[in-house]
């Protein structure tokens, strides 16, 4: 968290900051309170000089008994070295913010009408997403997908914590302004977590912030998640809410992968901005429908799988290498750069515990100083059940490693594996009723009319035809059939 002079404390004891007003080069900006509250963009060295962290380290330490220098290496796992993809997330984050907010001007009279118009509705309960008629949102969804142990969450969560989280506003150029600003609210999937589990997930995590008690009053246990949507959007509308991070969003429960796309979708397009993080297993549930709007509106997509033998690599390397308690301290060489590649395949958890564990195994040994043998000792031992992965990703077989989910290519254009997969699979089940929810403006699909499909009983797709006939939404349908469990049991149990 940012240290402000001018932070505040929320009756729940939680850290505010107080608004204050910059003036931004772009009028645009200057218009609109939520943005002038922001701190004001940063150049690159900047950026950098934010996102770092070095490890305490003195070369006393060096002298310390063995038994305490093994746990002093254990501050590597704290030191964070910015790559250049890592300044392009910071960009990412902070554009979608703004642009958010662009869209979302509290004095903009359009803008006012469609909170109204859209809360009334939601107690009516005639909420329609096309009900939308003078707001248009700018808002959009960025992705980083990348695979596991790159620094996705490590970094995402670098990139927020120079964000300030509240903002309250009293007056806003003497004007009365009464309002609170959540600017971003990260929430994360936890394995096998289901939709319902998130929305409860957001309540619970703006009420602990804000100490507001919207899930008291507005969520009970048997909602639906398609009538909790309109509330979400409702609440993240009142809060002034900047940016909706999903983290792990690879451990949603793939059954309703056409749900989970229709919530994001939905989310979106209410005027909320999403950042989905996930391995690339996460494409399975969203990728294809994103990417689709992502070309037609520029939405933002970052992909950082494994790094290549190469600067990135090096500058990483090079980064921890200063960081020796052995008692002998050996310099970088390439050969040393090699194995190191060789042995973690460029993935920059690997490249840590892997410098990690070496430096512990040599004090341990006795020998007190980093070798290539050893090294490559320690990685043996260390990765051994990785090794099937790894092997998958030097073989630069795609094929191979489409086996292992969370280390999978992506490509950006359409891959060989995609390709493959689409013909196994069988045609995606056919949405009518759900395509309002669904529904997008930026994403202009041609209608897919025609006659009733004939279905065996036991399809799926039989099953929503026909709740679709019966006006029931998929997950009802789905939750009658038991192709889903009761969330609300399965919260239960969870203690959420
Ligand atoms: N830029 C970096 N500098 C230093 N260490 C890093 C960096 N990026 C990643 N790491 C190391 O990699 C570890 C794993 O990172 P993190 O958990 O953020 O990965 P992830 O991409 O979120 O993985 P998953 O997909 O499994 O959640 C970190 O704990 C850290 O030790
Ligand atoms: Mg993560």
């Amino acid at each position: 968290m940012m240290i402000l002079s001018n932070s505040i404390f929320l009756p729940n004891g939680m850290e505010a900051i107080q608004a204050e007003y910059k003036e931004f080069p772009l009028e645009e900006f200057n218009q609109n309170p939520l943005i002038q509250a922001l701190p004001p963009l940063l150049d690159k060295a900047t950026i950098i000089r934010k996102l770092m962290v070095k490890p305490i380290y003195n070369d006393e330490e060096k002298h310390a008994e063995s038994i305490y220098r093994i746990h002093m290496i254990n501050r590597l796992f704290q030191l964070y070295t910015p790559l250049p993809v890592h300044i392009d997330v910071w960009n990412m984050i902070h554009t979608l913010i703004l642009q958010g907010y662009l869209a979302r001007n509290p004095f903009d009279k359009n803008y006012k009408k469609y909170i109204n118009d859209s809360g009334k509705e939601i107690i009516n309960r005639s909420y329609e997403i096309n009900s939308r008629q003078n707001f248009r949102t700018t808002s959009s969804c960025g992705t980083f997908i990348g695979f596991s142990g790159m620094g996705k969450t490590t970094t995402i969560n670098r990139v927020l914590s120079d964000i300030p989280q509240v903002i309250i506003h009293n007056e806003y150029k003497g004007i009365h302004f009464n309002q609170i600003q959540l600017v971003w609210l990260k929430l994360e999937a936890p394995s096998n977590s289901s939709l319902k589990a998130l929305c409860l997930q957001f309540f619970m995590k703006v009420d602990e912030l804000l100490g507001t008690n919207n899930y008291k009053k507005y969520v009970s246990r048997n909602m639906s998640v398609d009538s909790m949507l309109p509330l979400i959007s409702q609440v993240a509308h009142n809060i002034g809410l900047g940016l909706l991070v999903i983290d792990e969003t690879q451990n949603i429960k793939k059954r309703g992968a056409e749900q989970i796309m229709n919530f994001f979708v939905y989310l979106i397009n209410t005027g909320i901005n999403l950042c989905l993080i996930g391995t690339p297993g996460a494409y399975d549930l969203f990728g294809k429908e994103l990417r689709m709007t992502r070309r037609l509106t520029g939405n933002a997509e970052i992909i950082y799988n494994n790094m290549q033998y190469g600067n990135e690599f090096t500058l990483l390397l090079e980064s921890v290498w200063k960081y020796q308690w052995t008692r002998n301290f050996v310099p970088y060489n390439e050969e040393f750069g090699k194995v190191i590649y060789e042995e973690t395949q460029g993935i920059s958890d690997l490249v840590i515990k892997l410098f990690v564990y070496s430096q512990q195994q040599a004090i341990e040994n006795g020998k007190e100083e980093l070798s290539i043998d050893l090294i490559k000792k320690v990685a043996k031992e260390k990765f051994r059940l990785l090794q099937p992965m790894l092997n998958a990703i030097r073989s630069g077989n795609p094929h191979k490693i489409a086996k292992y989910e969370d280390i999978r290519k992506i490509e950006l254009e359409e891959s060989d594996i995609r390709k493959s997969k689409e013909l196994k699979k069988e045609e995606p089940v056919k949405k009518k009723k759900e395509d309002k929810v669904k529904a997008t403006e930026n994403i202009e699909e041609p209608k897919k009319k025609g006659k009733r499909k004939e279905y065996k009983e036991d399809d799926l797709r039989y099953l929503l035809q026909r709740g679709n006939e019966e006006e029931k939404s998929p997950y009802q349908v789905l939750l009658e059939k038991e192709f889903i469990e009761d969330t609300s049991k399965w919260i239960e149990v969870e203690g959420i």
